[in-house]
């Protein structure tokens, strides 16, 4: 899409947030045959909500061998999942293809089983999870991850796979790249949540290609980075061999976000619906990919590489206040509607990819997309760009340019002041209940019941009093 320039555009942006748009449009569209199916069901229905079932829905596409499509549907029979519609689709992805879309009555298990035995057959594009399908949700309310671990159930569902490449990528026509890409994907897509992340030898090229990147872009930072940035870039170079001539291993960068901020990496074979992706902010986990851009041109992906996720995102995923900014925009996404998660999707498309903030009476760049990208951080901070208050009733509206830099940047005060603007903005997410993450747990807690709540100002309680006791201590020990 924007091929043309030279420089990185940064990532989730260009192809990739118009990828994540396409899948979320397709996620509607699904759910809304699913609404459709459902309501026909009748007391079928009932019976399924009693038994844990729900309206689940799975896209995939033919291998090609012979009698592909009955070995497929064979699948469906030896799971004991129920077809309530079937049909096929020529595909939005690939021309030449043909996708099938099947409705099907199943719980998680079910699905995720009938999942892993369809992929020897067939490749599975997407799969929507069975709505409505415990006690505490509500039937007007999407699926989402209650779990940390139920992460393992909406991480995987990328929109490209592997050596799957754009004709206009610049590793389309490299065999050696391709296959490199799939082996990325492949590692990503068997990881589960708990797993050490897979060690990378990375080739002389692919550092190589890092270490340009690496070079130029720490000759902006001082200039061009916000503090936070600054003072975050020195530790990981410490503890987690960032350097020119080294591409940090996402396994010790995972330990070293969980030390600071609680955050955790997980790989990510490509991208993932907005949904998806701003439910892992919700448990604090950042899903990131592990391959590096193609060697040509080392200034240009169109896709975000691990030296955007690196150099872009890490050094602020490290910063508490960052983190709990980022956490917030997760929890706020968690069984909103479509139309919410698309405005907390711009919100955070325009801080945490593309913010800007004023420190020392200067603007300084947060924005991951601005921080690995050298010719849109040189303009966005060149007095030429047009840059607006962040206010995410305003922001929200705002339209994701995809071909070349933003038309506007938006600039906080501070995280701090970035953070109550998006708490008073989630109070008007439509969803019938809100969310709290307890960390003990790593699980979300629903409220949305007296017994929830209750239970919450207990937890307050005993924490005001810990702050009670400290502020007595600390009286006695100043003799006030
Ligand atoms: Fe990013």
């Amino acid at each position: 899409m924007y091929s043309t320039k030279s420089d990185s555009q940064g990532p989730r942006r260009g192809r990739s947030f118009d990828s994540m748009n396409t899948v979320y449009e397709e996620n509607h569209l699904n759910k809304e045959m699913c609404k459709l199916s459902f309501s026909k069901m009748g007391d079928s229905n009932k019976d399924n909500k009693k038994n844990g079932k729900g309206q689940a829905a799975i896209v995939f596409s033919l291998k090609n061998e012979v009698g592909g499509l009955v070995k497929a549907l064979r699948c469906f029979q030896e799971k004991h999942v129920n077809l309530v519609h079937i049909e096929s689709r020529k595909s939005k992805r690939r021309n030449s293809d043909f996708e099938i879309f099947v409705d099907c009555d199943s719980d998680h298990e079910q699905l995720r089983e009938l999942t892993q035995l369809l992929r020897t057959h067939a490749n599975v594009v997407e799969e929507l999870e069975p709505l409505g399908n415990s006690k505490e949700d509500d039937m007007t309310a999407p699926w989402f991850p209650k779990k940390i671990s139920d992460l393992d159930m909406c991480a995987n569902r990328v929109l490209m796979y592997g050596d799957e490449l754009d004709a206009d990528h610049p590793g389309f026509k490299d065999n050696v790249y391709r296959k490199r890409r799939k082996y990325f994907a492949d590692m990503a897509m068997s990881y589960k949540h708990g797993e050490p992340i897979c060690h990378v030898d990375f080739t002389e090229e692919e550092v190589r290609t890092w270490g340009v990147v690496f070079r130029e872009l720490n000759k902006l930072y001082p200039t061009h980075a916000c503090r936070e940035y600054l003072k975050n870039l020195p530790l990981l170079s410490k503890h987690c061999n960032y350097r020119e001539d080294n591409i940090p291993q996402l396994e010790d960068v995972s330990r070293f976000l969980k030390e600071h901020s609680g955050f955790i990496i997980r790989p990510v074979a490509g991208y993932l619906s907005p949904r998806d992706f701003l439910a892992g902010l919700a448990f604090r986990v950042f899903n990131c990919t592990q391959y590096v851009r193609h060697s040509s041109d080392p200034l240009y992906t169109p896709e975000p590489d691990t030296c955007h996720e690196l150099l872009g995102h890490v050094p602020l995923l490290a910063e508490p206040s960052f983190a709990q900014f980022s956490q917030e925009i997760g929890l706020a996404s968690l069984g909103a509607d479509d139309d919410s998660v698309q405005k907390l999707a711009t919100c955070y498309f325009f801080t945490v990819e593309f913010g800007l903030c004023k420190q020392e009476g200067r603007l300084r760049a947060y924005g991951a997309g601005l921080l690995s990208s050298i010719s849109e951080l040189k303009h966005a901070l060149s007095g030429n760009a047009h840059i607006r208050a962040f206010d995410p009733v305003v922001t929200c509206n705002q339209e994701c340019i995809i071909t070349t830099f933003q038309d506007v940047y938006f600039v906080s005060d501070s995280f701090e002041d970035a953070k109550a603007k998006m708490r008073e903005f989630a109070k008007t997410i439509r969803r019938p209940f809100t969310v709290r993450y307890n960390p003990y747990t790593q699980s979300v807690d629903i409220l949305k019941d007296t017994s929830s709540i209750t239970n919450m100002v207990e937890d307050l309680r005993h924490e005001l009093d810990i702050v009670g006791d400290a502020l007595n201590r600390l009286n006695k020990h100043m003799g006030v």
